[in-house]
């Protein structure tokens, strides 16, 4: 198949990409350093997308790259809602049977933790993560070309080794002063790399399947929970106090929301199969 993904050069498209090449798959990366600015249409070949098969589209400024400034945040909403137009305007277009697949996160739900659980049907929070997620999928309210068939994958903490948050906590824990962002009882929602590549690609297999689907690991952790069982996978004690949640928001500002708070998001749509556990 010839596959492109947009925003591709990143943590989940390069795992994706190699996975899709070691398939035997024409991969097809679309970054800003190569494909030029996202804001003009440069770099974006209409004849290479009508023979296309499949479309993911990955792309957006880093969520937790930099404090939330009001100048970020505007980045992280238009970088997402200008990428994700601009693919519904080309695909509306398309007379190829085609699959497009759209990335979003979890935040759609909102943050607080004492709700309910959520699945694909609950309806967005209220917060800024979830403001991002509901005008990042806005745009393909308005595909309405046979030809497409589409589906948003809501991600939740995307782990790994190589990368991501799981990354960045290793060596703390490694050396015994693991620990979890009070108070502990937010729900972090992880979902393996390995998993998600593997949903990507499942989805891409199976045409019966389209519309919103959460990709988060069957089993769901608190931050603490989460904590325990990467020091027990580590052989590591985790005795550390739990950081403050005072201290993260002196760093982060609004941003530690992310790490504070969090509403338990559970996948009613996808195969418990599809998933390959992170530990
Ligand atoms: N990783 C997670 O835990 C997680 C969780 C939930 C949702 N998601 C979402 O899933 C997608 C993929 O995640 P990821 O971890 O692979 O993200 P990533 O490593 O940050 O990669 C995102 C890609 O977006 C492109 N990009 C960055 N800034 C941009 C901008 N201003 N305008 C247009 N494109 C820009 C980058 O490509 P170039 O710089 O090469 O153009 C980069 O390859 C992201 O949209 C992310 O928000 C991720």
């Amino acid at each position: 198949m010839k596959i492109i993904i947009a925003g591709g050069s990143g943590f989940v498209g390069q795992a994706l990409e190699k996975e899709l090449l070691a398939q035997q798959h024409h991969v097809e990366i679309i970054s800003r350093k190569t494909h030029g600015n996202w804001d003009s249409a440069e770099g974006l070949d209409p004849n290479f997308i009508l023979e296309a098969d499949v479309v993911i589209n990955l792309a957006g400024a880093g969520i937790a790259d930099r404090r939330w400034s009001a100048e970020r945040k505007s980045e992280i909403i238009q970088s997402r809602v200008q990428t994700t137009q601009k693919w519904v305007n080309l695909l509306q277009r398309n007379s190829r049977p085609i699959t497009f697949i759209q990335a979003s996160a979890v935040g759609y739900y909102g943050s607080e933790i004492h709700l309910p659980p959520a699945d694909e049907e609950t309806s967005p929070g209220n917060d800024f993560l979830s403001e991002v997620c509901v005008k990042w999928e806005a745009p393909l309210s308005s595909l309405s070309n046979p030809n497409v068939r589409w589906c948003i994958t809501r991600f939740g903490v995307v782990t790994d080794a190589g990368g991501g948050a799981l990354k960045k906590m290793l060596p703390l824990f490694r050396l015994g002063f693991g620990s979890a962002v009070a108070p502990g009882k937010q729900w972090m929602n992880p979902v393996s790399l390995e998993s998600v590549v593997n949903v990507l690609i499942q989805l891409i297999h199976h045409p019966e399947y389209s519309g919103v689907f959460n990709v988060v690991q069957p089993q769901n952790y608190t931050a603490e929970g989460f904590a325990k069982q990467l020091g027990r996978k580590l052989n590591r004690p985790v005795w550390f106090p739990k950081v403050p949640a005072w201290l993260m928001r002196l760093i982060f500002g609004e941003m530690a929301d992310v790490l504070v708070k969090g509403r338990k998001v559970k996948s009613k749509r996808l195969p418990s199969s599809w998933f390959i556990h992170p530990f």
